[in-house]
């Protein structure tokens, strides 16, 4: 894991001490809420429905058990006693108070964590694969890369006060698990024939009211250019990028509105002009990055451990959170286990103190004393000897983290909506956990199979429900709670929008229309087919008509 150096921790310091000042001027009425909204904002806070909200980074979803044990000791201390994950690799508290948040940046600061940009109009925590430099198919470890990213762009001069938010998402795997192109830029690394190390470059994708996908503008990027060319992207969105609408102020905007290649080729002109000026850090400085995540020390082990397999025939939970919880190791014998945030009955993402401090610990054993954060607001235990599994999992269970359910229906992402967020236009977590009820069996949400279900409670898309097999928006409709159906989505590297299927549902309606679309999967699927590739095989009329003509 990259440790902090000097500079990191004076940074870090200072930004803290300059928090505690303004929190007091504001509490002794010095500064109004408006003069201290974009400061609290720098500083990761909101101003919610009930209260302040507080976002940390766990930066590129990776943290010690340490650490994890101090967010524990924050739920308990500063908040109701859990926190939220989100599909940014964040965790929100909803419950500080405004007098105790400079105490809180103190005692993340001291395990080196922090919440700077994190909200407002500037290059937030970059995000990547759950399972980075431990999975099986993986060109190379896309962390590194997430950090120098994180070290140029906090505190940017230049990109202090962007048209908008700005988010990068980077991968090394062929499996996109952290939903590259829905985001500002998307970078996926790659090898070219010579077996150089690249990045293929995506831009103008992201959700909120205006949902698209990115486009690549460079197939492959060496891997020194990273940074300059990364600048070029940006200084053309800063520069070009509408600021008289905030709706239309995204990249996406713009790159729709010139066409990809023109982007692309404003983009290589900027970066002629900047690339040899020093922004690319030299070679060795990538190696000393690099060597902070230096694979840990596992030994290869026999990938067939016949006491598990035999502990699986008996117990068909065991079993199932075998198949759907714990994916390949790069290291034979090794897996990387997830631990489903999406309990019945449970809020997708939340976390109390001692279940936090239950993982943590698990990971000290277990897995190398490291836990991550995956978009689907899961965590990680990424190093863990099948040998193991069983123990672990009869812990998990006996704590209400035994889940089987990931990558089903019921691992589903959810936004705060109505119950917490101020900006919602219906509730999201209440619509999640009636289609859990109603799909509360394991067996046949086995049988179902992958199928990826996002709840967003307003247009702004924190849910994903535009990249949902099944995505589902709450709107308004004259004053009531009016929840839009839409299919056919992805968030993987085959990225597609949900279409809308048809007229909203109250909140029962809602429950049913799942039903029935699942209903129609079940009966229309080939054999071995799961519900994304039958949906892209016989389109949304059976759908519609299921769902809309039935009575
Ligand atoms: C309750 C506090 C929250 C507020 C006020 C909030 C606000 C917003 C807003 C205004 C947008 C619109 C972005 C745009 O169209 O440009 C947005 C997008 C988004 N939010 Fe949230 N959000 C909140 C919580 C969350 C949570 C809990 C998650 C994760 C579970 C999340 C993840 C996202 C994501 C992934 C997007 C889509 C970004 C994009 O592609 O543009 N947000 N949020
Ligand atoms: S989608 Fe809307 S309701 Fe949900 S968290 Fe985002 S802003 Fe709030």
């Amino acid at each position: 894991m990259y440790a902090y150096d000097t500079f990191d921790r004076n940074i870090i310091d200072a930004r803290v001490a300059e928090f505690r000042d303004q929190v007091e001027r504001r509490m002794k009425g010095e500064l109004t809420e408006e003069e201290f909204r974009p400061l609290r904002l720098m500083n990761g806070l909101y101003l919610q429905l009930h209260a302040y909200m507080l976002r940390v980074a766990v930066p590129y979803g990776t943290m010690s058990s340490k650490q994890m044990h101090r967010l524990a000791d924050i739920a308990t201390k500063y908040d109701k006693g859990y926190g939220h994950f989100t599909t940014r690799q964040n965790i929100q508290y909803n419950w500080p108070k405004l007098v105790e948040t400079p105490d809180i940046l103190t005692e993340l600061a001291e395990v080196e964590m922090h919440a700077h940009q994190t909200s407002g109009n500037c290059i937030r925590n970059t995000t990547t694969d759950q399972f980075a430099g431990a999975t099986r198919d993986e060109v190379e470890d896309p962390r590194p890369y997430a950090e120098l990213i994180r070290q140029w762009s906090t505190f940017h001069p230049e990109f202090s006060f962007l048209p908008r938010k700005f988010k990068i998402a980077i991968t090394g795997a062929g499996q996109d698990r952290a939903a590259v192109k829905w985001h500002d830029i998307g970078l996926i690394l790659r090898k070219n024939d010579a077996g150089e190390t690249g990045f293929e470059v995506i831009v103008g994708g992201g959700m909120g009211r205006t949902p698209v996908i990115g486009k690549t503008i460079r197939e492959f990027l060496p891997e020194a250019d990273l940074l300059s060319y990364l600048e070029a992207i940006l200084r053309v969105y800063n520069e070009q990028g509408r600021r008289d609408n905030k709706y239309k102020a995204r990249i996406k905007i713009l790159v729709e509105a010139l066409g990809a290649e023109e982007y692309a080729r404003l983009t290589e002109a900027e970066w002629q002009k900047i690339k040899d000026q020093h922004i690319d850090v030299p070679a060795e400085e990538v190696a000393r990055i690099k060597a902070f995540f230096t694979p840990p020390p596992l030994p290869v082990l026999s990938d067939d451990v016949p006491a598990v397999d035999e502990f699986a025939n008996q117990n068909f939970i065991f079993k199932t959170w075998l198949d759907n919880n714990t994916n390949p190791h790069k290291v034979l014998g090794h897996v990387n286990v997830t631990i489903s945030l999406k309990p019945h009955d449970g809020i997708p993402g939340d976390a109390t103190d001692e279940q936090m401090h239950l993982v943590a610990d698990l990971a000290e054993k277990y897995s190398q004393s490291e836990i991550r954060v995956s978009h689907e607001q899961n965590l990680i235990l990424p190093h863990v000897a099948k040998q193991d599994l069983v123990e672990i999992w009869k812990i998990l269970d006996a704590n209400g983290l035994g889940s089987a359910n990931v990558g089903l229906l019921t691992d589903m992402i959810v936004c705060p909506g109505m119950d917490y967020c101020a900006l919602a236009n219906a509730r999201s977590i209440p619509i999640g956990q009636a289609i859990a009820d109603r799909f509360d069996d394991i067996r046949r949400l086995q049988d179902i199979g992958p199928l990826k279900l996002k709840i967003s409670g307003c247009i702004n898309s924190c849910g994903h429900h535009h990249a949902g097999h099944i995505g589902i928006l709450g709107v308004d409709r004259r004053g009531e709670e009016n929840y839009q159906i839409s299919l056919g989505g992805s968030g993987a590297e085959d990225a597609t929008k949900a279409a809308l299927l048809g007229p909203g549902f109250d909140e029962h309606g809602i429950v049913d229309a799942v039903e029935k679309v699942v209903a129609v999967y079940l009966g229309e699927r080939e054999e071995g087919e799961e519900f994304l590739a039958t949906y892209r095989r016989i389109g949304a009329a059976p759908f519609k008509e299921a769902v809309y003509d039935a009575d």
